[in-house]
């Protein structure tokens, strides 16, 4: 182990008996059997409480998921049809009919890709294909013949030059963990993974500049930085199957964009493969390069429809050796608001994660993910909140966390409390708010929004939601308030058109009456290509449209998926 990293070692819980009184920590719990006591002060200053140090690997202080497809049930292949019906979640309002432009495989097309790839990339094998036509959630399911995984990028744009020419739709396809379809085919699309292209190209130390191939796993680059003593610029529950080529193409958000900022900032380059396979090195590595058009923007978030994603070059960050977790509980929502205030002012620079989850979501993950504990168990509380601090003097940090918490105590922002003491504490923190999109799964149907609104504004939509639905569903809501990110997710044994028609379009109508965004961070794809409005004015779709006209004249990359398809057929 090369690098490592100390955190707080005192793990304690703050009981706020008296509300406006001098904070006391007038009891403590062991969080798991395993954790190792600390001296007991039945009424202390939180700066006075003893700590201890611990030495932990920062690549183990995230619960890590491999989502593996294999293991889920595998879905029936579908009948390729010209008119695709859905069933549930936010898909039943969509019918999208196959574009008759394209044209189907045939065996002239399967010799062509075994001649430039070789058998062995050329996969036609039943359950691979089922594996690669479901989503991570699955809701969506395709009915691709035929998935290509190319090498390198000369491979990739042989396979686009011929798809083109012969009108062959095609979807990108990295770990398949996104959340909004646009990783599956709707149709017959051919599927082209980039599992293959994995390699880490570039690091330079001095500048933190990583380069690397699209299909690399986030979770490899995690673990290959943490050995150089750097860190990724995004990390999030799915990083042990998704790739930074699909983060990079859906404009990943994740837990920690409140400090290291969104991938418009860290992404410095990426080489592109075009639909009519044409490669553009747009490969930079520098931090300012003011020539012109930044064209690489254009391809952050595109979500595989405008060009694949072949090669990354990203910032990345140092390392550093203070990392302090704390899950505190909240009686009500605006309490987490002035907690945002006060840990923006008060831990400033040192901030590193700043989510939240309600009682349903907790209840939720408590009962549904396995090796879940509540840190607090005392009470279920209305909220909670994880706040992650990351920086490079212990003390300090220590000083300005504790002194935060004691402020939140005093002024009663915070009802409870602990703090991690080491890595084995916060993986169990981070495992309940990592592990929340599991636990829905788990629970049954879900129908999953994603929005940026005003952090004042946004719990008022769980809440309408609530009384909308009744008792007919339970309405969820967690998410990275730090960047104003509300997921709103509702969850019922089952899907039920009568449930998805008092959610939309109600979701996406205060949405857009509150100035926010229907999608923050998983993209459109399929589920909202329609609903693109809602967010934005319809000459801006006018002119997405057109860029998409220009690069994929066609419409073979990723069809029915981001932009209307009235616009682009
Ligand atoms: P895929 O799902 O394979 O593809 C996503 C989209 O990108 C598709 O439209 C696809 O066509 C396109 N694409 C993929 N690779 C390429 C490429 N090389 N070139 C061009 N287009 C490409 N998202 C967040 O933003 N924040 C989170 O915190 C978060 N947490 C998650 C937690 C869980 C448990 C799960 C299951 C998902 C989560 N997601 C989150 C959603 C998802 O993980 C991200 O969208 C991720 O970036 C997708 O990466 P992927 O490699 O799996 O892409
Ligand atoms: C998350 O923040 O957990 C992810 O975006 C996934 C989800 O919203 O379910
Ligand atoms: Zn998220």
């Amino acid at each position: 182990m090369v690098m490592y990293n100390r955190i707080t070692a005192a793990a304690y819980r703050l009981l706020n008996q008296n509300k406006h009184s001098s904070f006391k920590i007038a009891h403590q719990r062991q969080l798991s059997p395993n954790f190792s006591r600390y001296n007991r002060s039945s009424s202390t200053s939180l700066a006075g409480f003893r700590h201890h140090c611990a030495t932990v690997n920062l690549n183990q202080f995230h619960a890590s998921y491999r989502w593996d497809l294999q293991k889920l049930s595998l879905v029936q292949f579908q009948n390729l049809s010209l008119i695709h019906h859905r069933s549930f979640g936010s898909v039943a309002s969509t019918v999208v009919q196959r574009n008759p432009m394209f044209s189907t495989i045939n065996s002239d097309d399967l010799i062509y890709f075994e001649k430039i790839l070789g058998v062995k990339k050329v996969i036609q094998d039943h359950e691979e294909l089922q594996t690669a036509n479901t989503d991570w959630m699955h809701k969506y399911k395709g009915s691709s013949k035929l998935m290509l995984q190319p090498e390198n990028a000369t491979e990739l744009s042989q396979i686009l030059e011929y798809c083109n020419s012969r009108r062959l739709a095609v979807v990108p396809q990295g770990g398949n963990t996104g959340l909004v379809g646009g990783s599956v085919p709707v149709f017959d699309e051919i599927i082209i993974n980039t599992r293959r292209m994995n390699s880490i190209i570039f690091f330079d130390k001095v500048s933190g500049v990583l380069v690397c191939e699209a299909g690399c796993i986030l979770e490899n680059l995690i673990s290959f930085l943490d050995k150089e003593g750097f860190i990724m610029p995004l990390d999030l529950g799915a990083k042990g199957s998704c790739q930074i080529g699909g983060n990079i193409s859906t404009n990943a958000g994740g837990l920690r964009l409140v400090r290291y900022g969104s991938l418009h900032g860290t992404v410095l380059g990426l080489e592109v493969v075009l639909a009519n396979g044409s490669v553009i090195d747009m490969l930079g590595t520098l931090r300012k390069d003011n020539t012109g058009y930044d064209l690489k923007h254009l391809f952050i978030g595109s979500e595989g429809s405008l060009a694949i994603i072949t090669k990354v070059s990203i910032l990345t960050s140092p390392k550093l050796s203070s990392v302090n977790i704390a899950f505190l509980a909240c009686q009500d929502y605006i309490s987490c608001q002035k907690l945002l205030f006060q840990a923006k002012r008060r831990l400033g620079e040192i901030l590193s994660a700043f989510e939240f989850l309600d009682a349903q979501a907790m209840n939720l993950v408590l009962h549904h993910l396995d090796g879940a504990r509540n840190p607090l168990p005392s009470a279920i509380y209305n909220f909670y909140v994880l706040i992650e601090t990351t920086g490079s003097n212990e003390s300090n940090d220590k000083e300005k966390l504790e002194a935060f918490l004691v402020h939140a105590m005093e002024s009663s922002l915070v009802s409870d409390g602990a703090l991690a003491q080491d890595y084995s504490q916060a993986t169990s923190f981070w495992h309940i708010r990592e592990g929340i999109p599991e636990a829905l799964m788990k629970a049954g149907a879900v129908y999953k929004y994603d929005l940026s609104l005003p952090v004042e504004k946004m719990y008022d939509l769980v809440e309408e939601m609530r009384i909308r639905l009744g008792a007919a569903a339970n309405v969820v809501g967690y998410g990275h308030l730090g960047d104003g990110n509300l997921h709103l997710n509702v969850s019922a044994p089952q899907y039920d058109d009568a449930i998805l028609a008092q959610i939309e379009p109600f979701v996406y109508e205060w949405t857009s009456r509150h100035r926010g965004s229907i999608s923050a961070e998983h993209g459109l794809g399929l589920m909202k290509a329609e609903k693109i409005y809602y967010s934005k004015s319809s000459e801006t779709v006018q002119l997405m449209a057109s860029i998409k006209k220009i690069l994929d004249p066609n419409g073979i990359l990723n069809p029915y998926k981001v932009i209307p398809s009235s616009l682009v057929s």
